[in-house]
């Protein structure tokens, strides 16, 4: 791991989720119940030496190690704590011994040689940087020509929940604030495109995902409200702290989110952008 001490922050924003174990046990649920959505389009054939630029606790690292087994990545995060943890989930997987490589660094300045790197993978982590253009500048600058970029970001104002949730759309709305007044941006993933386009790449195309889940598939549906529930309590202290919502308006929240997972009817909806990009 490198010794470099970049600060906590490119800035002083505070990180919407935080980073308690419960967080990173929820990074890890997160990436195995999205995996199928996720990376139903990727591929990396044919790449060595991929950086992974918020790695957070080495969840996607392990999916991308295992579905590509010719790849090393090299995995960049800013916190401490996420790539300790990311160090002990990818430990406990001696299968992937020498495969992987975990450095404390700045996303918005990278410490890696030009051309270092032929592939770059890039999931949840733009949203929550004040200045995603010199990411892409970054990581432009260490692949080389010819390397595939997946990024995969939040489109926030997407979510639907039927039946109608009072508290779960207030505290909706003051997570996105709050995220947004943090310097991140919750409704990135439309903007990939441009992003993409101003910083160089080429071949820039993307894909809308989506969890769509309603009566076809009750069991899922389940899953995914319980998951997105915990999800929103992953911001409760900072939204609390921060008065940005009250203790009812959380108990409203979790009460409704209760309420629609056992909704005979419920449905979940949510739409996510993965967008593809080629370094010239
Ligand atoms: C929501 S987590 C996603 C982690 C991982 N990509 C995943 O899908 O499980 C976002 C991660 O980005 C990291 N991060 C935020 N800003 C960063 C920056 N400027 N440079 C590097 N990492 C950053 C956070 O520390 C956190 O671990």
């Amino acid at each position: 791991m490198s010794d470099e001490r970049p600060p906590e922050r490119s800035c002083d924003f505070p990180y919407l989720h935080g980073f308690s174990s419960t967080e990173q046990a929820r990074l890890v649920k997160q990436a195995k119940l999205a995996e199928p959505t996720v990376f139903h389009d990727i591929d990396y054939t044919g790449a060595r030496n991929l950086l992974e630029v918020g790695s957070g606790v080495g969840a996607q690292t392990e999916i991308l190690l295992r579905r590509f087994p010719d790849l090393r990545v090299t995995c960049v995060d800013l916190n401490q704590a996420q790539l300790s943890a990311a160090r002990t989930n990818l430990d406990a997987m001696p299968w992937l011994d020498g495969r992987y490589a975990l450095h404390r660094a700045d996303a918005t300045n990278l410490p890696f040689e030009p051309r270092s790197f032929d592939a770059a993978f890039l999931c949840w982590v733009l949203e929550h940087v004040p200045a995603p253009a010199r990411v892409l500048n970054e990581v432009r600058r260490v692949l080389s020509p010819g390397s595939p970029v997946y990024i995969t970001e939040v489109m926030n104002s997407s979510f639907l929940l039927d039946p109608y949730s009072p508290n779960v759309w207030r505290y909706w709305m003051a997570f996105n604030d709050f995220q947004y007044e943090s310097g991140g941006d919750p409704f990135i993933g439309a903007k990939l495109g441009n992003l993409l386009l101003a910083g160089g790449f080429r071949d820039v195309t993307t894909e809308v995902k989506t969890f769509y889940f309603d009566n076809r598939e009750p069991a899922r549906r389940k899953t995914m409200i319980a998951f997105w529930e915990e999800l929103l309590l992953s911001a409760a202290d900072q939204l609390l702290s921060a008065q940005r919502v009250t203790p009812d308006v959380v108990d409203g929240m979790r009460r409704e989110m209760q309420q629609v997972q056992n909704d005979p009817n419920a449905v979940f909806f949510y739409a996510f952008v993965q967008a593809r990009a080629t370094v010239y």
